[in-house]
């Protein structure tokens, strides 16, 4: 195998699979097996959504659009920030849509990026980012949010900064904590990024699952417009995961870069998606305040289940995930994650996976159903007692 492998991209073969899947894969092969590591919603796509696509595909609109996406839906986007969040983005210059927010990073971080240059990620932090900014020659530098309650500190941020230091990843609501950032938290970063002229790459793919204040745009901060450049998408908003449709936004100089990069590899997203995605963002705006209602209820009983067995957790406000210590196990994250599946079937993700400042951490997701939650909480307290017992028995007490 190693043969066949000679000479290929060596950034490429240092790639590993991310924990999400290794569990997600391992979980499907087990019958009662129940998956708490995927972050995608477990609803629908909304019913005239899913109608949209189905008229266009009835009426043959199944070509290539403009390689930077119909203009009605660069319109619909435009108006959409403008409307809800009060920021501009013309619809003409400087927004493209991308095969989802993945393509959107991708094509954004390979036209930032240069051989030798630096990117810092707080982090723990998606596990999306990283292979990219590789790929491209480029070092993640990773800065440690696990002592401040996962929020970035701004002088930790400055500290970071070198000569070769090009851009900052930003993603709130956080994938895998599910913290928002304050006000006050972000002037402080605003601060910093603005002194030090460096790229802001903020992917709020989260946004529209805020459930406390409201979200907070990086895009609300006019002196970092210039370097700003937003991910976006209806993948969590709108449960369209499949349908690969993202945006991504930024001023016109930048975003005519990306946009060559961007149909040098996929030509456009999907068009009957983009029809979709029309309908999504001019009628269906309460769809994620829907579901958002139900991610509230699921939060608040896992949140209530996992104090209970013991394990600290803080309230998220935002995206879909709970990030538990389980330190006082003596587990590794991983080991954790691997014996709760053997043992009791159910798939958690190592908070490792999301950079070593993760670890001591589990990220569940509860985009998941009120029974299996239930259930998976049910065994999971098992697993829980079992292995506090086995301790308790192995140092003699
Ligand atoms: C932070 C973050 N960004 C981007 C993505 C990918 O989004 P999309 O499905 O639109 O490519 C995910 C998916 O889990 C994510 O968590």
């Amino acid at each position: 195998m190693k043969d066949k492998l000679h000479g290929l991209n060596e950034k490429a073969l240092e790639i590993s699979t991310p924990g999400v899947r290794v569990f997600a894969n391992r979980v499907a092969q087990i019958p009662d097996g129940i998956n708490l590591t995927i972050g995608e919603p477990d609803f629908a796509t909304p019913e005239r959504v899913k109608q949209a696509a189905i008229s266009a595909i009835n009426d043959n609109r199944t070509g290539y659009s403009h390689n930077a996406g119909l203009q009605a839906l660069r319109e619909s986007v435009s108006a959409f920030f403008n409307e809800k969040y009060g920021f501009h983005y013309d619809s003409d210059t400087e927004i493209v849509i991308t095969n989802g927010a993945s393509e959107g990073i991708d094509s954004t971080l390979r036209t930032l990026l240069n051989e030798g240059d630096e990117v810092i990620l707080p982090a723990p932090i998606y596990s999306g980012y990283g292979p990219v900014i590789r790929l491209a020659g480029a070092t993640p530098v990773y800065l440690d949010t696990s002592e401040t309650g996962f929020q970035p500190d701004a002088q930790a941020l400055e500290a970071l900064i070198t000569s070769r230091t090009k851009a900052v990843i930003f993603n709130y609501p956080s994938n895998p904590t599910g913290v928002t950032l304050t006000r006050e938290a972000m002037d402080g970063l605003i601060g910093v990024l603005s002194k030090h002229k460096l790229w802001v790459v903020s992917d709020e793919i989260y946004s529209e699952n805020t459930y406390g204040d409201g979200h907070i745009s990086f895009a609300s901060y006019p002196e970092i417009r210039d370097r700003l450049i937003l991910i976006h998408g209806l993948s969590k908003s709108h449960a369209m995961t499949g349908w690969r449709i993202g945006f991504t936004l930024g001023s016109r100089e930048i975003m005519e870069q990306i946009l060559k990069v961007h149909l040098s590899s996929t030509i456009c997203a999907s068009l009957p998606g983009q029809y979709a995605a029309i309908e999504a963002l001019d009628h269906c705006r309460d769809a994620p305040g829907e579901m958002n209602k139900q991610y509230i209820e699921r939060r608040n009983y896992v949140m209530g289940r996992l104090r209970q067995m013991g394990l600290e957790v803080e309230q998220p406000d935002g995206a879909f995930y709970l990030f538990p210590s389980i330190k006082g196990t003596g587990l590794t994250s991983y080991e954790f994650a691997e014996q709760l599946l053997d043992r009791q079937h159910v798939a958690v993700v190592p908070g490792s996976s999301f950079t070593s400042y993760g670890e001591g951490h589990i990220r569940i997701s509860y985009a998941n159903s009120m029974e299996n939650l239930v259930k998976a909480m049910d065994r999971m307290e098992a697993f829980v007692r079992e292995h506090s017992l086995s301790q308790l028995h192995h140092s003699g007490m």
